[in-house]
């Protein structure tokens, strides 16, 4: 018998910031409903957090087919009862896969409606897109939550009247030479844009290697 090819990739990163963003995670996720991870890379902030936050249910979702079928290979190894499939999803669409009826194979628009999107999360995503898929991240989290639903995101910023570190000015200056689209965004330009779309700037708290985890509500 010929076994499948391993597609799971590997981000060291996410072994070192999963605990500090779970704790947060815990803190300030509705307690039921569905969290809808934007951007979920390898997969395995997926597999991690979904058995930690049940009974919630854990949607990923990708834009890249490779990390797709490492999402889906991180989840064979590690089954969650409440993890679904991953599924298409280019945050910068509008509208998102979702609202036009794209849902994982193990999953039906009936328990969409039993268990509704009450939390989005995206992590480390808005620095390394261009700035209009953080708007269209922000539109489709106004579109899809509820009241009172939060939209997480994590990673580097730039904080109002604070110097960036050197670290952080670094990394800005080695995504923009990458692709000029890119870089760290600046977190007073993000809360009115989020305050367009409906979104409250709930909390911001620091995390491990100058990241800030950033809590927006519907
Ligand atoms: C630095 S990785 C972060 C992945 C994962 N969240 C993590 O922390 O390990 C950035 C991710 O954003 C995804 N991405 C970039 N542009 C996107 C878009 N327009 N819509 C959805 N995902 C996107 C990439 O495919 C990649 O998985």
């Amino acid at each position: 018998m010929v076994s499948a090819p391993d597609r799971r990739q590997y981000a060291p990163a996410t072994e070192r910031n999963r605990d500090p963003i779970l704790k947060v995670l815990q803190q300030v996720l509705p307690p039921q409903g569905t969290i809808l991870e934007i951007a979920s890379g390898t997969g395995q902030h997926a597999i991690y957090f979904a058995p930690a936050l049940a009974p919630r249910l854990w949607l990923p979702s990708e834009f890249d087919p490779e990390l797709q079928a490492s999402i889906l290979a991180w989840r064979h190894r590690h089954p969650a009862a409440n993890l679904m499939a991953p599924i298409v999803l280019d945050a910068g669409d509008r509208p998102w896969s979702i609202e036009a009826g794209t849902l994982p194979p193990d999953c039906t628009a009936a328990d969409l409606q039993r268990e509704p999107i009450s939390a989005i999360i995206a992590i480390n995503l808005i620095h390394i897109a261009p700035w209009s898929v953080a708007l269209g991240l922000l539109a489709g989290a106004s579109r899809l939550l509820p009241s009172g639903g939060i939209l997480y995101l994590y990673g580097p910023f730039i904080e109002p009247d604070k110097p960036l570190t050197p670290s952080n000015l670094a990394f800005h200056q080695s995504l923009q030479f990458r692709n000029p689209a890119w870089g760290l965004r600046d977190l007073g330009i993000l809360q009115a844009a989020a305050e367009a779309e409906g979104l409250q700037l709930q909390q911001v708290s620091s995390m491990p290697a100058n990241n800030l985890s950033v809590v927006l509500r519907k």
